[in-house]
């Protein structure tokens, strides 16, 4: 397997970023909290080779076996930019898929909120986590991304039905490192201009979930409906049976045979 080193992604790389690449962590979400507390600068990086706790949201975990994805996190200190944490989390989701495209050749869709599919499998998933002051502003936000590359050699375990990888290993020599590099540029060039009304067009583009039947749950709410867009700020729009419409701005949206 072909190593990733923090060399290999700034050589891809066009941005100024520190980079840092460790073979096993718990969580590199975890790790970057702890140096955003210790006043590490914004563009932090941390990737790890394998994590043992991977955090995915809703307390979920995130698997995360060694060598064959990419599992990293961002640090942020938007200080006084508007950065809604929704929109970080878009234009994290818009750079994967656009780094997919240009490094692959390959077309992702973006389900609301968060994750990435291929084929109807989920290759790829954000968590977003704001650190806020005492004024309700955000101070940090650790942007983590976690994405198969390849499928792991002992395959996806329970996850199987729902887990797909962006690409066969025999394209291995450096193609996690492109990869790297290319989310890099890409979510940098959108993180200084969320309010750009094109960042939610390409959202809007990718999305996975338009048309379709979904239950939205939020707390112990749950609605169903079809998805008919997504609003600018990012709140996803179903319309139910009796022709209401509801935003979800957060929670969870479930398709049938979907987590
Ligand atoms: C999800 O699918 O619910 C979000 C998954 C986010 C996983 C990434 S992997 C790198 C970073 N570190 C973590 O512990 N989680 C995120």
């Amino acid at each position: 397997m072909n190593k990733l080193t923090s060399q290999k992604i700034a050589d891809f790389a066009k941005g100024e970023y520190h980079i840092a690449v460790v073979d096993q962590i718990d969580s590199t979400n975890r790790a970057v909290r702890t140096m955003a507390e210790a006043g590490a600068p914004e563009g932090t990086v941390l990737f790890a080779e394998q994590q043992t706790a991977g955090k995915g949201r809703m307390g979920r975990s995130f698997f995360s076996p060694a060598g064959s994805g990419l599992y990293f996190s961002i640090l942020l200190r938007p200080q006084g930019k508007v950065a809604d944490p929704l929109k970080i989390t878009a234009a994290a989701g818009v750079a994967v898929a656009e780094a997919a495209e240009a490094v692959l050749g390959i077309d992702l869709q973006i389900k609301w909120v968060n994750d990435l599919y291929l084929a109807d499998k989920k290759v790829c998933g954000i968590l977003a986590e704001g650190a806020f002051d005492a004024k309700g502003g955000l101070n940090h936000c650790v942007l983590g991304i976690g994405i198969n590359v390849f499928a792991p050699k002992e395959g996806f375990g329970s996850l199987e039905s729902i887990a797909g990888a962006l690409a066969e290993e025999s394209l291995g020599e450096d193609l996690r490192a492109r990869l790297a590099a290319a989310v890099l540029d890409r979510f940098f060039a959108w993180y200084s201009r969320l309010e750009d009304g094109a960042l939610m067009t390409q959202y809007r583009q990718r999305s996975y979930l338009q048309d379709r039947w979904v239950t939205a749950l939020r707390g112990n709410e749950r609605i169903e409906g079809r998805v008919v867009g997504i609003r600018e700020d990012g709140a996803l729009l179903l319309e139910d049976a009796d022709g209401v419409r509801h935003a979800f701005l957060s929670g969870e949206v479930q398709l049938e045979n979907y987590r």
